[in-house]
């Protein structure tokens, strides 16, 4: 039986995602209806041209409404783009109760202290979430609530971003008529559905490269340490492609997806391809030079994605890097990923990141479609909402809810203080 809808979008630079699932008693889901289009006012994770996103956000979700057979009144929403800012900070507070127990409110106190932190300028925040639970110097607690202390302090990971940006955003959704339950940053979104709780917990590199956007988050002891947004995505190597052969970027475009590698080292052979850049002009071109040029694009965002994680401790006790997005279907990415990382003394492994539909969560009846890098930010968004609702409800049901419950209540915040956006 039905419990639950849930409606979710996904803003990229290239396609707007949307994906509706009903959550019945069990909290398993149904997907009902996904629908996609071009993305039109928006480039590198920037609204360039307000009216045409409106409109294209608007069509979207009543595409979205006629396929899924229901009225949508509320959504859970991706957020990106170059003005996300990320930081770590600590609250401190006493224990209330005079027995010394842990209780919701002591939480909701310290995740409050810990938000007081100033923030720059004009930025809002979207996330606060708890890291570890510090219980009179004993660290390393996930959950506190009913344990004995006298001083409880929290670690939180805090997502903000441009108070005009979401205001935009905001007005989008109201345009569509449409209420924002949540605002996901889309990297936290990619992580709730291609990683596991243990790569989160032993140090991974998570990157979505898009195509105007890349996300990056490190995860270290179960939860986010550093998050940040590069303001490029593979449509800088299509653009390459079309600067260096002189060619139209629908040509670059198709010839990247069909003859492109991340590596020239890569090709068994160098083929010559004909591209008609009008009916009656043909010219030839080299895949090793396609190659090369992709390579050359990849190795620089590598390398933007190194100078902003390079500083920070858990850079060094890295176990795995994670890529995902629709650029990370580049053939032999990961390869070129690990040794990019190696040359720099980051020894890890690397895997392609694809929405795990058999992980904690049951998906009833899953095309396999959705098992690819191009879902992950929806299908995070879809998984998102399922905890949130679990969270709401407050529910102690099977063993398996109750794990989730525990888990994410405390990425949700639920218990310890409303996350600011819900
Ligand atoms: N098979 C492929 N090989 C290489 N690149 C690919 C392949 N398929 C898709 N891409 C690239 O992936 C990008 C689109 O990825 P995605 O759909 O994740 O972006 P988006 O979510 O719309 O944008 P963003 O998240 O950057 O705002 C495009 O640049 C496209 O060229
Ligand atoms: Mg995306």
């Amino acid at each position: 039986m039905e419990l639950d809808k849930l409606n979710c979008i996904d803003i990229g630079s290239n396609k707007i995602r949307s994906l509706s699932a009903v959550i019945d008693k069990e909290y398993n889901l149904e997907f009902t209806a996904y629908c996609e289009c071009e993305a039109r006012g928006i480039k590198k994770g920037k609204i360039i041209d307000f009216e045409a996103l409106c409109y294209s956000v608007e069509n979207l979700i009543e595409q979205l409404e006629k396929k899924s057979g229901h009225e949508i009144k509320k959504v859970f929403a991706s957020i990106s783009g170059g003005n996300i800012y990320s930081s770590n900070s600590q609250g401190r507070v006493k224990v209330a109760s005079p027995f010394k127990e842990i209780s919701a409110e002591d939480v909701s106190r310290a995740i409050n202290s810990a938000k007081s932190a100033p923030l720059p300028n004009g930025k809002e925040i979207i996330h606060v979430i708890p890291r570890e639970f510090v219980i009179d110097g004993n660290g390393g607690i996930r959950d506190p609530h009913g344990m004995a202390g006298e001083n409880l302090e929290v670690n939180v990971h805090i997502i903000s971003i441009d108070s005009m940006f979401l205001q935009n955003y905001r007005k989008i959704f109201e345009r569509a008529n449409v209420e924002v339950k949540d605002f996901v940053f889309q990297g936290f979104a990619s992580g709730e559905s291609i990683l596991t709780e243990d790569e989160k917990s032993f140090g991974t590199l998570q990157v979505n490269i898009g195509s105007g956007t890349t996300e990056i988050v490190v995860y270290k002891n179960g939860g986010p340490v550093f998050s940040s947004v590069l303001p490029i995505g593979g449509d800088a190597i299509t653009s390459d492609i079309a600067q260096v052969w002189k060619i139209p970027s629908e040509d670059a475009e198709k010839a990247k997806i069909s003859y492109g590698m991340a590596s020239s080292e890569l090709l068994e052979k160098n083929e010559t391809i004909e591209i008609s850049v009008t009916d009656d002009l043909h010219e030839k071109f080299e895949t090793k030079e396609l190659c090369d040029i992709i390579e050359a694009r990849l190795e620089e965002i590598f390398g933007m994605i190194y100078e902003s994680i390079k500083s920070l401790p858990e850079t060094k006790e890295l176990t795995m890097a994670v890529v995902t997005g629709g650029t990370s279907r580049m053939p032999g990415i990961t390869l070129l990923l690990k040794r990019f990382l190696e040359s720099l003394g980051v020894k890890v492994s690397v895997k392609l990141g694809v929405p795990n539909l058999s992980g904690p969560i049951h998906f009833k009846k899953i095309e396999d479609k959705y098992k690819n890098p191009l879902y992950s930010t929806i299908i995070g968004l879809v998984i998102t909402g399922l905890y949130n609702k679990i969270g709401s409800d407050d529910i102690i049901g099977s063993p398996l809810i109750t794990k989730i419950v525990d888990y994410f209540r405390s990425i949700l915040n639920k218990r310890g203080g409303k996350k600011s956006g819900l």
